[in-house]
């Protein structure tokens, strides 16, 4: 599918369909929407007359035309009410509007700069938004089926009347193009199934990402992982006839400050069984996808690779199966971790922790000055805050609210839970420095306070997405599966942090 702009009027586009909106309540339509139902002689305001069309954010109405114009269809897509509009409203209806058109089989539409008049949103910002949902809400995953799901459309085109603003939206759109190339590749990553998604399968595709561009990568095997002693991720690893992989890729966009950077480290288990203490058998084909942090640090880095900010990243994925067998690691088995920490593995279903833990330590170590991690960590997480919210636990107030603005510029919503002390009472151990659960009491909690006891003093934010990460149902810009929360948060921060 091809995106673009183009300069001119709507109306007279040879294209299949052309998309126009209106806002909730409106009785007179603006702009290109305004000039467009005068050209089908006011069939749009006809319809919001009798009720038809009332703007309600979602709301598609289509017409067709009759010769009227060149284009067969107009698409009459509700933007909802003006003062909750915003660039995610864009994303979304954006998506809404492929599916639909995708639906009536057409190749080609036209579409007006949703927001870019009234709505008041900048220009860049629009195309970027209409370019973000129109390709999420087109993903698919079809590759495992012998029958694949068709792509109807080919091309979309901005169309804008106003020749000064074509420079902008094609930079929106370029921007938008990669940014949500990033989120399909994680989606793809964590729809796959484990046996099309080992952590060498991770290798390659980092491998790919790389090739051709200044980013550095580095993968430790079993034996360099050794030689760090990293035995937190290590044992985890023990149970899997699969070697375990710790990915490391450096950008570096501010070669001369190599303070300004920041780490963005994910949970790579590509597939978690739950290892001797074992996962009930049902929905445990779920735990395919419990690498979706990795996935979302490493597809990061190709848009952040394509855009070029000015600061230096590094992404870190500890990959690993998490199994059991005759080597797999035992409840009440301590191991030690990178940095020293002795801990009892009271649990071997709580591994994203321990991978983590040394992932992290490997991070302090080579010195980032700021470090997010992502990772599928706990199913408390859904019941704290459904599958709406990504968690968002910190040590550094002014890291966590920048994670939480670009989660709201990326319309991928986060909220902060506490890290108070009186929770490490929780996961003391009797035999070792600690142990990896802390009990039924805020379980996400702890979890996310074990991994940041190894991030030290270095500034912290752990998202946790295992209910974010995957959705049961297509809507707006989201598709059924894999969400690829939260790829965008992570590129929107790393462009915020590198303007200053
Ligand atoms: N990968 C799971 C968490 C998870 C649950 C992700 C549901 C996605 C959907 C994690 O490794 C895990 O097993 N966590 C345990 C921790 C417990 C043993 C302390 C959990 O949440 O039950
Ligand atoms: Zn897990
Ligand atoms: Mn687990």
């Amino acid at each position: 599918m091809k995106l673009q702009v183009k300069a001119g009027d709507i109306t007279e586009q040879e294209v299949d369909a052309i998309v126009v909106n209106v806002f909730e309540g409106v009785s007179q339509p603006e702009g290109a929407t305004k000039s467009v139902n005068t050209a089908i002689k006011d069939i749009i305001t006809s319809l919001i007359e009798t009720g038809e069309v009332r703007g309600k954010s979602g709301e598609l109405t289509l017409i067709h035309t009759q010769n009227s114009i060149k284009p067969k269809r107009v698409l009459v897509a509700g933007l909802g009410p003006k003062e909750k509009f915003n660039q995610d409203s864009i994303r979304s209806i954006s998506g809404a509007i492929i599916r639909f058109l995708n639906a009536k089989k057409i190749k080609t539409y036209s579409t007006v700069l949703h927001g870019g008049g009234e709505g008041g949103i900048k220009t860049t910002v629009a195309a970027r938004s209409i370019a973000e949902g129109t390709i999420l809400g087109a993903y698919k995953f079809s590759e495992h089926k012998s029958k694949k799901q068709k792509q109807y459309i080919e091309q979309v085109t901005v169309v804008e009347m106003d020749n000064s603003k074509v420079k902008d939206i094609k930079r929106g759109i370029d921007e938008g193009v990669s940014i949500a190339s990033s989120v399909s590749l994680a989606r793809d990553m964590v729809n796959q199934p484990a046996n099309y998604m080992t952590p060498s399968d991770l290798v390659d595709i980092a491998t790919d990402i790389c090739d051709g561009t200044d980013v550095e990568l580095e993968v430790f095997d079993e034996s360099r992982m050794q030689q760090l002693k990293m035995g937190a991720l290590l044992g985890v690893a023990k149970g899997s006839v699969v070697p375990p992989k710790m990915i490391i890729m450096k950008y570096l966009g501010d070669a001369k400050n190599p303070d300004n950077n920041i780490g963005l480290i994910g949970k790579g288990i590509t597939f978690d069984s739950g290892g001797i203490s074992i996962k009930p058998s049902g929905g445990m084909a779920a735990m395919k996808g419990d690498m979706a942090g990795a996935a979302s640090v490493i597809s990061a880095m190709k848009a952040i690779t394509e855009l070029k900010p000015k600061i230096n990243v590094t992404a870190i994925a500890a990959a690993t199966e998490n199994m059991p067998g005759g080597n797999a690691q035992k409840p009440g088995d301590v191991v030690v971790a990178m940095d020293g920490t002795t801990i009892e593995v009271d649990n071997t279903d709580a591994e994203g922790r321990l991978v983590l833990s040394d992932a992290v330590s490997y991070g302090v170590q080579l010195g980032l000055k700021r470090i997010v991690d992502v990772a599928t960590l706990t199913g408390a997480i859904e019941i704290a805050l459904g599958k709406v919210t990504t968690g968002a636990f910190s040590n550094n107030d002014e890291l966590v609210s920048q994670v939480i603005d670009a989660g709201t510029q990326a319309g991928e919503k986060i909220w902060e839970l506490p890290t108070f002390d009186e929770y490490r009472e929780l996961y003391k151990s009797d035999v070792a420095d600690l142990k990896n659960v802390g009990g039924r009491q805020a379980g996400s909690i702890t979890g996310a306070m074990f991994i940041g006891e190894f991030a030290k003093d270095v500034a912290w934010v752990h998202l946790d997405i295992a209910s974010t990460s995957t959705s049961p149902k297509t809507s707006g810009m989201i598709t059924r599966g894999a969400t690829g929360i939260p790829v965008r948060t992570l590129i929107y921060l790393v462009l915020a942090l590198s303007k200053g």
